[in-house]
């Protein structure tokens, strides 16, 4: 199981990455992507047509960087377009007019396309992607010689890079851009330059032009220039000005001289790897992660390293010897599904990408070890935070809207505007990773689809989910739907403005519940008792708000739950006039308590929980 994958190369390997050859006038750098195609006169082309000129005619375009759609899903277009930092508005239009022609005269029918012009990029898709980190598939151009120093050069690109990454990513959210140059041995200068959508944040920025300095020692090592682009940041240096340099800060002093000599040692994480020397060169980054290294990481999947464990399987810590840090999730032994299955589903669960879920990066299969390898996130989980009678006063009101606001985004992603529909079936506050700068990371989702619970084998009546998050529906029937995320959605609001788990939640009443109580005081008016002490000098409109939203959310009848799209209108609104909520699910009375704790009913199927997905979908070459 090494990183260079097998023949089978194109199916389990994501990341093409195309090598053009260089001519002397750069040819701008296209891509259709194989992901549907549109007819000439569709709604489609229509949408794109009239978002390719209002872009256009518009003047925001005068800051360099243009994010839109128009449409209703499924004739929605979004667009991105974005001039390098230096241009003038006036060398932008003619770049970004100039593209438009050129991408739609290469890609005449394809739903999704990119191309990379000299100064500026252009791009439009089916599927939403603002604010998504895209760096998968790099593709670059090498320029000129080899730099005969290479040790010496590698150790001034490198800090150039470095800083000059740095720089871009920490910019503001209308430009995220860079230049820099610093003396290279032999009287000579390095010119580099970064640049990302400035819709990204800044850690995604980072590691985007990160993933792309990666593969430089493997491609390009000794180079002396090179140019890289993907959807979400691009990188270039040569040994010439290719902008005016009068624009950047004073040069880099030269690094201290290492006493060792410092070739990086290999990365850990997948890489380019050249497979085949055409015109076209392809280089293929696998998402797949050698197993040896990965025991090494985790220390042999030691109880030191464990994170925790879950329905699933045991989570770890690891640390690859470049010290790059990464959670793994070793999944139970017994899943039914065969290899190919395995990974082709491991792949559509990574291209979902948001900010708010947690990034999955690759997985690992050897003999009946299924792992999955994701980004580690340093703040561990939101139940850590909010039970804790210590750390709880660390969640302010304002830093829990914003959670709440977050975790209601990416269930939205995940329900409605991804590619594929993901119902989450395990929300609940464990599930919810928190970043350096406590913002949400929903995990753990796509489980039904990666640990197939399977209707074929028997065992469809397995319910997953954690009791005290789902919904009556569910846990009777087997029954579910995005509206059970709603549900489980709805506990987590609750909780987090109450600071109180469910069940443990005790009330008035020994052993009431957390909703029965929530219900309770909302029927008599006094919501404001559900309220977490530590909170009360807060917001209370907002708490109000989200009691409210919870309690909607929570109701038994599932029609009127609101959809994750009514719940983000609801939060972002401060007008809105909301509905009102009728009785929630699991009220303790005499109509459902006879129906309480029972087993779910063996004879009712869990329904699929996603759409049946072609495989034939994925990634583009
Ligand atoms: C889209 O059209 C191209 C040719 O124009 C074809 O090669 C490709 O298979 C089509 N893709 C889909 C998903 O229909
Ligand atoms: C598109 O519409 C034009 C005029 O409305 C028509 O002449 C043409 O045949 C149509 N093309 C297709 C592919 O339907
Ligand atoms: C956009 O600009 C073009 C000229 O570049 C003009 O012909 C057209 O009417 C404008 N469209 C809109 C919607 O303003
Ligand atoms: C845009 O490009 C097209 C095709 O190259 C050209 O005919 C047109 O004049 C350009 N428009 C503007 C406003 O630059
Ligand atoms: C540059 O170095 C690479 C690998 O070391 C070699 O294959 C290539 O021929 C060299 N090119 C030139 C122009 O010297
Ligand atoms: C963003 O940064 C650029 C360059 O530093 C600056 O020109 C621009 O005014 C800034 N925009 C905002 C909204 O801060
Ligand atoms: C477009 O980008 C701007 C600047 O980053 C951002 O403020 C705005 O929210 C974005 N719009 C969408 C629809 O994402
Ligand atoms: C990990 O396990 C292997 C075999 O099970 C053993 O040889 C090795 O010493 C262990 N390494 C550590 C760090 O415990
Ligand atoms: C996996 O196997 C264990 C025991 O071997 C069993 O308890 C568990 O229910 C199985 N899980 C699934 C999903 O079949
Ligand atoms: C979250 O993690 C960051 C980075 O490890 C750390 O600096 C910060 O203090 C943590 N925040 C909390 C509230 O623990
Ligand atoms: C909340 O807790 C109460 C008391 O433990 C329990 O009766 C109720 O069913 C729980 N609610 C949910 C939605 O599970
Ligand atoms: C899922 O598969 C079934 C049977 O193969 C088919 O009838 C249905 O249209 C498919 N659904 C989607 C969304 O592709």
């Amino acid at each position: 199981m090494k990183i260079g994958c097998s023949k089978l190369v194109l199916f389990f390997c994501f990341a093409l990455i195309h090598l053009l050859i260089p001519t002397a006038a750069q040819r701008p750098l296209i891509r259709c992507y194989n992901a549907g195609n549109y007819t000439s006169n569709s709604t489609y082309r229509e949408n794109l047509d009239s978002l390719l000129t209002t872009m256009f005619n518009n003047s925001k375009i005068d800051y360099g960087f243009y994010n839109l759609s128009a449409g209703e899903s499924p004739d929605k277009v979004y667009l991105i377009a974005l001039c390098r930092g230096d241009n003038s508005p006036s060398e932008c239009r003619s770049c970004i007019n100039g593209s438009r022609y050129e991408l739609l005269k290469a890609c005449p029918y394809q739903k999704e396309a990119i191309i990379w012009g000299e100064t500026c990029s252009l791009r439009y898709s089916y599927r939403s992607i603002f604010n998504i980190m895209e760096a998968r598939i790099v593709t670059y151009r090498i320029n000129g010689a080899n730099f005969s120093d290479v040790e010496a050069f590698n150790s001034v690109l490198r800090s150039l890079l470095d800083s000059l990454r740095n720089r871009a990513a920490s910019g503001n959210s209308t430009h995220k851009f860079a230049l820099q140059s610093a003396p290279a041995p032999k009287f000579k200068t390095i010119y580099s330059l970064a640049e990302c959508t400035p819709d990204l944040s800044e850690l995604d920025c980072n590691s985007c032009l990160q993933r792309v300095q990666n593969i430089i020692p493997q491609c390009c090592d000794g180079r002396q220039g090179a140019k890289f682009v993907t959807p979400s940041c691009d990188l270039r240096y040569e040994l010439y000005p290719f902008y005016d340099s009068s624009a950047e800060p004073p040069p880099l002093s030269p690094p201290p001289q290492p006493l060792v000599p410092s070739e990086s040692p290999p990365p850990d994480l997948p890489t380019a790897t050249l497979v085949d020397t055409d015109d076209q060169i392809s280089a293929v980054e696998c998402l797949q992660f050698d197993f040896g290294k990965i025991r090494v990481a985790t220390q042999n999947f030691s109880d030191a390293n464990k994170l925790g464990e879950g329905g699933f399987g045991a989570v770890y810590k690891g640390r690859f010897p470049n010290g790059h840090e990464i959670a793994v999730k070793r999944l139970s032994k017994n899943s039914s599904q065969g290899e190919i299955e395995f990974k082709n589903e491991v792949m559509l669960v990574a291209r979902l990408q948001h900010r708010h879920l947690v990034r999955l990066l690759g997985f690992c299969l050897e003999g009946d070890e299924r792992l999955l390898v994701y980004e580690f996130l340093p703040n561990a989980s939101l139940d850590r935070f909010i039970f804790d009678p210590v750390k709880r006063a660390q969640l302010n009101w304002e830093k829990r809207y914003k959670i709440i606001e977050g975790i209601a985004r990416g269930l939205l992603y995940l329900h409605e505007d991804s590619q594929l529909r993901i119902i989450h079936r395990d929300l609940k506050t464990s599930n919810i990773l928190l970043d350096a700068y406590m913002n949400p990371k929903i995990s753990d989702f796509g489980m039904a689809r990666l640990f197939q619970t399977d209707q074929t084998q028997g065992n469809t009546n397995r319910i997953v989910g954690t009791y005290g998050y789902m919904p009556p529906e569910y846990v009777l029937h087997g029954q579910f739907s995005v509206k059970s995320d709603v549900f489980s959605f709805g506990v987590l609001v609750l909780e987090m403005v109450s600071g109180q788990k469910n069940h443990t939640f005790c009330g008035e009443n020994n052993g009431e519940g957390l909703l029965n109580y929530a219900w309770k005081k909302w029927k008599d008016g006094t919501t404001s008792n559900l309220v977490d002490p530590t909170l009360r000098t807060d917001s209370t409109i907002e708490m109000m708000k989200c009691i409210h939203i919870g309690l909607l959310c929570v109701q038994e009848n599932v029609v009127n739950r609101p959809t994750m799209a009514s719940v983000v209108l609801m939060l972002n609104s401060e007008s809105m006039t909301l509905s009102i909520p009728s009785r929630p699910a699991f009220v303790m009375d005499s109509h459902t308590r006879s129906s309480m704790g029972t087993t779910p009913s063996r004879s009712s199927p869990v329904q699929a929980s996603v759409n049946n997905v072609s495989i034939t979908e994925l990634d583009p070459r």
